[in-house]
């Protein structure tokens, strides 16, 4: 039996929502996979096998699809510390590291998840990579539109001896710069060679003014679920 890989990623999400229990106060992702696992714990509390689900939702599409599944939702304000979330990534290192962002919305995700006790990050294999940003796929980097060229070449320079690209994100239907739920531009950096320590290329990073936030999440998974053409590898912290 081969499975696609919204077939994988669907087993990687399930096995994540087994960790959900009643009255838990859970983080919402955002994403293909993250969907999976949102559109389960939505049947599970209509079939009444879940109870007193609190859901924070990290994007405006999220909080749409649990709206629609009836999921009580709730915010950070009301609820700063939650049991649990459930996310995917776009890269996942040895160390638990993730790139996230490529759907573009990696600070409610940081946000949000920098606030649970346990975060439970699903995907397919096809997301394992050696180093961050290893992978030649875009590191997202949130900011403010404000000047955005200034800032990404700051960003491209920052980088320049791992030979680093900086593009303005735009949406594929009509050119214009993609929007973040926040009403923030998205810069995609593009490596060469490894980006070496994670750490002090996270601060670096941060320490532009016109930066909102990047895609690294650094220390922050305490699961990875990972689905595979082998079965399903279960990697705790
Ligand atoms: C959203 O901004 C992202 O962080 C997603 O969680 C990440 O891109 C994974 O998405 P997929 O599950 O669709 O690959």
């Amino acid at each position: 039996l081969i499975l696609t890989q919204d077939e994988l990623k669907k087993v990687a999400a399930y096995k994540a929502v087994e960790f959900v229990k009643s009255g838990m106060v859970l983080g919402l992702g955002t994403g293909s996979t993250a969907k999976h696992a949102v559109d389960k714990i939505g049947q599970l509390l209509r079939q009444g096998d879940l109870k007193d689900i609190v859901g924070i939702p990290t994007s405006k599409m999220t909080h749409e699809q649990a709206l629609s599944l009836g999921i009580p939702l709730s915010d950070l304000d009301s609820h700063p510390v939650l049991d649990l979330a459930i996310d995917g990534a776009d890269e996942v290192d040895p160390y638990m590291n993730l790139v996230k962002g490529r759907g573009g919305s990696l600070l409610r995700e940081k946000m949000i998840e920098g606030c649970c006790k346990k975060f439970v990050v699903v995907v397919d294999e096809s997301k394992l990579v050696k180093h961050l940003g290893g992978s030649g796929l875009a590191m997202p980097v949130e900011i403010v539109p404000f000047c955005w060229k200034f800032t990404a070449q700051r960003l491209q320079l920052l980088f320049n001896e791992v030979g680093c690209v900086a593009k303005l994100r735009t949406c594929s239907e009509n050119g214009q710069p993609f929007v973040t739920d926040n009403g923030n531009y998205i810069i995609d950096l593009y490596f060469e060679k490894d980006l070496g320590d994670l750490n002090a290329a996270s601060d670096a990073i941060l320490r532009n003014p016109g930066v909102v936030e990047h895609g690294m999440f650094l220390g922050m998974a305490t699961t990875v679920i990972i689905a595979g053409g082998r079965g399903v590898t279960v990697k705790n912290k």
